[in-house]
């Protein structure tokens, strides 16, 4: 497993958390920019999910009424490519307020990098609170989980 961080004191929280589990020697902790992580020199396996948690610029984001992905430092779209590039799966966790159609809008435009490109499978998950508000979203996309569309179909 792979934790990676442009901040070398956040990418420190991630190595004393993954102690306090007793996790930090199965996680290699990489302190470099994203958006220039190279897939052939950066790791040494292959890459079954990029999970993906990008600042959504402090707690603003849930007064706008629709979040405007493009409004994310780094670049969304970029780093949704590389995560493409790096691997098969990738894991976004977003604002609730996302929107939609320019989600889906741009995760279309990547079509010829997913593995299989007759079929995507792109699931959102709400995250729900006790009280029944959304907190989050959790979009999976890539052939992975395509059980999970199908979990969540029957369920
Ligand atoms: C919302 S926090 C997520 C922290 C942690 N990874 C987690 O999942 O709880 C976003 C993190 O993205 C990091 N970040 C921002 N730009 C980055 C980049 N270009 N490459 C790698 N990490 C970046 C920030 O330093 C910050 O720690």
């Amino acid at each position: 497993m792979y934790a990676n961080d442009i901040s070398s004191s956040k990418l420190g929280i991630a190595l004393n958390n993954a102690k306090i589990y007793h996790a930090e020697q199965r996680i290699s902790f990489i302190n470099k920019d994203f958006l220039v992580l190279d897939k052939s020199k950066d790791f040494d396996n292959l890459i079954d999910i990029v999970f993906i948690s990008l600042p959504w610029g402090g707690i603003n984001y849930s007064k706008e009424l629709i979040y405007n992905l493009d409004q994310i430092v780094p670049n969304f779209r970029e780093t949704l490519r590389k995560a493409l590039l790096l691997a098969n799966n990738v894991v976004l966790f977003l604002p609730r307020n996302t929107d939609l159609r320019q989600l889906e809008t741009i995760i279309s435009s990547y079509d010829s990098l997913y593995s299989n490109s007759k079929e995507c499978f792109v699931t959102i998950e709400a995250l729900i609170k006790s009280n029944t508000n959304i907190s989050a979203l959790v979009v999976y996309i890539g052939p992975l989980f395509k059980v999970l569309k199908y979990y969540k179909h029957i369920a």
